[in-house]
């Protein structure tokens, strides 16, 4: 059976990931390909249990809580669902991975980077994506698009969308050093732009990578 590609999508909050991701996969099904999008927290009947807890700003949680109820989402996301559909051929598209943890608890919380790793490749049994895609965009913007629609599902912040300005300027700042550090492997798209325009270049980065591996 073919070997399918892991796929991730990361970014400040309000970068639009998830309509991206959706957007993709859609794409990627009119070509008839077999495709499967996730996200974390979340993704399995687990993580959707750990990421009530997680994004919960009413439940009191030190940051150390914090960073263990995410790897152990991402521990159950891989064994269950990631590591198998990937296996059986599949185009796997995760709306966030491990990079965000690298930039929310390391960039953002301040947990030290090298044990963040460590700790990482412990809870993702060492699987890294093929390609991931870093939708960038000025905070300010990204926050003024989640608010919009935190005001029209007539619910509150939750635990990271209230955080201040400067927890999520950090947390940009990660993900744009992740990409400096692993160019190979991520791909930044700015996506203060039109939805379509920003659609291709991540169809483009995804289809450029099908073709190296002749898939
Ligand atoms: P979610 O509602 O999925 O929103 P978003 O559209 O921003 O992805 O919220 C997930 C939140 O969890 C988001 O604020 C980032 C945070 N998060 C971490 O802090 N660390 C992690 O490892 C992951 C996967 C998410």
């Amino acid at each position: 059976m073919a070997q399918g590609l892991f796929v991730t999508l990361e970014g400040v909050e309000g970068s639009g990931k998830t309509t991206q991701a959706a957007a993709l996969a859609e794409k990627l099904h009119a070509q008839g390909r077999r495709v499967t999008v996730t996200h974390e927290p979340g993704g399995t009947r687990a993580g959707e249990a750990i990421r009530s807890i997680f994004l919960d700003p009413a439940i009191s949680l030190d940051v150390a809580a914090e960073l263990m109820l995410v790897l152990a989402d991402r521990a159950q996301h891989v064994r269950e669902k990631l590591r198998p559909a990937v296996a059986a051929g599949e185009i796997v598209i995760s709306d966030r991975y491990s990079d965000s943890t690298t930039a929310y608890q390391g960039y953002g919380r301040g947990f030290d980077l090298r044990l963040l790793g460590d700790l990482n490749r412990l809870a993702s049994d060492t699987m890294m994506p093929d390609l991931t895609i870093v939708l960038d965009l000025p905070i300010e913007t990204g926050l003024e698009r989640t608010r919009a629609r935190v005001k029209g599902a007539i619910r509150g912040p939750d635990r990271f969308e209230g955080e201040v300005a400067e927890f999520h300027r950090r947390v940009r700042e990660g993900f744009l050093a992740i990409a400096r550090s692993e160019p190979d492997r991520v791909v930044v798209i700015k996506s203060d732009r039109e939805l379509e325009a920003v659609g291709a270049e991540v169809y483009g980065a995804v289809e450029a990578l099908m073709k190296r591996r002749c898939l």
